[in-house]
């Protein structure tokens, strides 16, 4: 039975087929980011507090105002039903079980209706769709499906190139669909002049720009939480614009590589932040220990990824709850180590540098 993380990864590595796999685990180019998202955090260590009173120490908070077991909230993820033949709807009764917060993909293979009725808190991720009417069929139907803020991707306005992933030859099969993008009315495509250039031409015309947001921000009926910011400047000019929460993330590593680990990002968005909106961080979450050093440096929650998609390949709803109680049950064992009784004491004196071994 696996028990880590890391042997959730191992079991599923073995069930998936290595198109899949190569999907799921690649990401752009050479892979640099994926891998130095994890190695980034055996970088930091732990600096415990002597004698510090734990016992009746817990791991509440709150996640956008609401009340939380803990701070851990499943990432977006797509196509599920590549991993599972239950798909989302395991990952939403796991998220569920565990008292976390789903983030369900625009790119979900599950109706948002299937899953309206599994109870538990939900966020939706959102691509701009380059054109706001249509945007807005998105965010209708997922907060009529109880959404109860957008996650708005902002780090992928294009596809990165992931290298694995086409060696592997994955392509999507044809019962696992992106559902809820199938549906909307389809712009009209740029017809390319010789000369032209298809990132430029073609696939930028349609990218979200500040002004497309500013509009999301009025219209959206729910919080807009902005994934992908690295650079403390663009936080604080979302923040001016009216996002209610920012996600410190480079996408698993997926889109552009090189980009650095969110875990070394993470400090300077919080000072740019500086408390006027909650900052949450994704990228390389494998431990609770590691829970632990982003709270530690500032965030409010962490989303956890790939480990879901591990369990949910490995059992279903039982192995994504189990990755997630997993996670817990370890920041629940670094938080007693360190002294820290509660979230509140997770404070930036209780990390420091460590040359570990970058695994
Ligand atoms: C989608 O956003 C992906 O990273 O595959």
């Amino acid at each position: 039975m696996p028990v880590t993380l890391s042997d959730f990864e191992i079991a599923a590595a073995k069930q998936l087929s290595p198109d899949v796999l190569a999907y799921l685990e690649g990401g752009a180019e050479a892979e640099h980011s994926v891998a130095e998202n994890r190695a980034a955090f055996a970088r930091i260590g732990l600096l415990p507090k002597l004698l510090a009173p734990c016992a009746g120490g817990h791991t509440r908070t709150r996640i956008l105002g609401a009340p939380a077991a803990h701070p851990i909230i499943v990432a977006p993820m797509a196509f599920q039903h590549l991993f599972h033949p239950d798909g989302e709807t395991a990952t939403a009764m796991a998220a569920a079980a565990q008292d976390a917060t789903m983030v369900l993909s625009c790119q979900t293979s599950t109706p948002p209706e299937d899953i309206a009725t599994i109870p538990g808190r939900r966020w939706f991720q959102l691509y701009m769709q380059g054109d706001h009417d249509t945007t807005m069929i998105l965010v209708d139907r997922a907060v009529t499906c109880g959404a109860q803020a957008l996650v708005v991707t902002l780090d992928a306005p294009i596809n990165g190139l992931r290298d694995r992933e086409v060696a592997a030859g994955f392509e999507l099969p044809a019962d696992v669909r992106p559902v809820m993008l199938d549906v909307l009315p389809q712009p009209p495509r740029p017809q390319l002049q010789e000369g032209q250039s298809v990132v430029f031409d073609g696939l930028m015309v349609f990218a979200p720009t500040w002004a497309d947001l500013l509009q999301l921000i009025k219209d959206s009926p729910v919080p807009v939480i902005i994934k992908g910011c690295l650079r403390p400047a663009d936080a604080m000019r979302l923040i001016e614009a009216g996002v209610q929460g920012i996600i410190v993330s480079n996408h698993g590593g997926r889109v552009l590589d090189t980009l650095p680990a969110p875990i070394t990002r993470l400090a300077g968005v919080v000072n740019a932040v500086a408390g006027t909106a909650p900052v949450y961080l994704d990228g390389g979450v494998r431990r609770g220990s590691d829970v632990f050093k982003a709270l530690a440096l500032g965030a409010e929650a962490v989303l956890v990824g790939r480990p879901v998609m591990h369990g949910l390949t490995v059992s279903g709803a039982r192995g994504a709850s189990q990755v997630l109680r997993r996670l817990r049950d370890e920041l629940e064992v670094t938080m007693a180590l360190c002294g820290c009784a509660t979230i509140a004491d997770i404070t930036p004196d209780a990390v420091t540098d460590f040359s570990g071994t970058g695994s």
